[in-house]
């Protein structure tokens, strides 16, 4: 997925800051081992000089001006391969491929991720980065930077999902029953790949990035309580990546506005008064009013949606009564209901409500409709800001070229990024992990999911220029 020619690019790096770590040799300055390239750094970024073999018609002297003169007052493309180069150093991508096969041994469910949670820490400690923790259990907010203002973040779930892994590999999940198969390994790694990129280049950080390691995606109400937990103070804008086995590995995709539908599910108790079946004018029947309810409630996408605004209302449940001789007390009926714009999704959660109880009535029932709000199983849609998804796309483009980058199709999966995005300008894209050769193929929450693990310089990379190149355009 990537031009030869980036390949040849070599990068100095000016400014080192070195801990006690194994892996922060890794980005320590490349020896003269690479004959024909200059490196040197200044100003915001690392200048690239690219090799001489591919750049013959450019002399020595030509080369000096235009990096005595570059002091990235502009943010050039060499900032962003800068970080790239950074990404893809042998022994970050080991280093990445150990940490994610580590996570992916070892799968932990929503907020359980102990052992995932005390890995992130462990690996901050050793970048000497500092951290708040826990938030919502195992979550934790780590920052690099000024300390100051803009302060931008960045999320990753660490959440495994309750399946047994089919994919027979050397680092199979070692729990039975618990898998990685949503790719939050990767999510994990790749953000820790960008806090190492971003910790290496924090003299250059117009501000603060924050990242943050969030529980429970999977069970909806992670992100909800890392916000309750301070997770987005200070915060202007939040970015988050997903894996996706639909787009080539390196692929980057995203679209502005919608791209997550909102998902809910109700539960509606329909009260009447039991009744011997053979005399109903003594009963109240809430198996009429339940049937009433569930005609009338498919009313609500067919007759008062605006057909271009895709909307789903889904009736599941239909439980009630035991007995052939008697009309039962109550009918419980229940499902689920999908929405892309964030009014859609708040309007038809009202009229589910209002239509379940209004025709209980017209039948003498009465009705109490749950949408376990206190339980978080509501995401609200996904949406994407203008501006920040113009961010992304830029970012991407930079990186990896046009063709690299996709404006993708809404999808009618949820995801609790959601809760970010009601509060601060945000925007969440997709990284492809699809490999036909290594079977990279299946859907997440397959038993069957595998990642493309060249993904992880990719994402880690798209990640910290993302942040770096945010603070750098809001930055003083
Ligand atoms: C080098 O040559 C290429 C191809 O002719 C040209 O596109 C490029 O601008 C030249 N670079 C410089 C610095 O003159
Ligand atoms: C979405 O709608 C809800 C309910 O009307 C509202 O509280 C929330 O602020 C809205 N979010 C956005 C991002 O507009
Ligand atoms: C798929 O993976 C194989 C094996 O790692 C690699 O050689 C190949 O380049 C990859 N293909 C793509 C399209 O990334
Ligand atoms: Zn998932
Ligand atoms: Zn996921």
């Amino acid at each position: 997925m990537f031009s030869p020619a980036r390949l040849c690019l070599i990068f100095f790096i000016a400014i080192q800051s070195f801990s006690v770590c194994l892996i922060d040799a890794i980005f320590s300055p490349v020896g003269g081992d690479h004959g024909g390239s200059s490196l040197i750094g200044a100003g915001c970024g690392l200048q690239t000089v690219r090799n001489s073999n591919s750049l013959k018609n450019q002399s020595v002297g030509t080369l000096m001006t235009r990096l005595e003169s570059q002091n990235c007052e502009v943010w050039t493309e060499a900032c962003s391969e800068a970080i790239l180069s950074l990404a893809k150093r042998p022994e970050v991508v080991d280093w990445l491929k150990k940490v994610r096969r580590i996570i992916h041994e070892n799968p932990e469910l929503a907020f359980e991720e102990f052992e995932t949670s005390q890995l992130v820490r462990d690996e901050l400690d050793r970048m000497d980065i500092s951290y708040e923790y826990p938030l919502a259990q195992t979550g934790i907010r780590a920052w690099i930077g000024t300390g100051g203002p803009p302060f931008v973040a960045l999320r990753a779930d660490m959440d495994a999902l309750p399946i047994q892994e089919a994919v027979e590999w050397e680092h199979k999940s070692r729990v039975p029953g618990k898998m990685h198969a949503c790719g939050h390994d990767a999510h994990v790694t790749m953000l820790l790949g960008a806090a190492k990129i971003l910790k290496d280049r924090e003299h250059l950080l117009k501000g603060t990035v924050i990242l943050l390691f969030q529980p429970a995606e999977e069970a909806g109400n992670g992100a909800k309580r890392m916000i309750g937990d301070g997770a987005l103070r200070d915060v202007q804008a939040i970015f988050a990546v997903h894996v996706s086995h639909e787009y080539p590995t390196a692929t980057i995709g995203s679209r502005p506005g919608p791209l997550l539908a909102g998902c809910g599910f109700f539960k509606a108790v329909i009260t009447g008064k039991m009744g011997r079946a053979g005399s109903p004018h003594r009963s109240v029947d809430p198996v009429l009013a339940a049937s009433a309810a569930v005609i009338s409630l498919q009313g609500i996408v067919s007759r008062e949606a605006n057909p271009l605004d895709s909307q789903v209302v889904s009736v599941t449940w239909f439980n009630g009564g035991k007995d052939l001789d008697m009309i039962p007390d109550t009918v419980v009926i229940g499902g689920t209901f999908r929405a892309y714009s964030n009014s859609s999704f708040y309007q038809v959660l009202q009229r589910i409500k209002e239509v379940i109880v209004e025709q209980a009535s017209v039948y003498r029932c009465s009705a109490m409709v749950d949408f376990f709000e206190r339980e978080y199983t509501i995401y609200p849609p996904t949406v994407n800001d203008e501006k920040m998804y113009e961010h992304v796309k830029k970012v991407a483009i930079d990186l990896y070229g046009s063709p690299n980058f996709r404006v993708v199709r809404p999808m009618m999966g949820a995801e609790d990024f959601s809760f970010y995005t009601q509060l601060v300008p945000a925007a969440f894209y997709y990284v492809g992990i699809r490999n036909e050769t290594l079977g990279s193929i299946h859907t997440g929450h397959s038993p069957y999911f595998m990642i493309d693990e060249d993904v992880l310089p990719i994402g880690a990379a798209t990640h910290a220029t993302i942040a770096e190149r945010y603070l750098y355009e809001h930055g003083e």
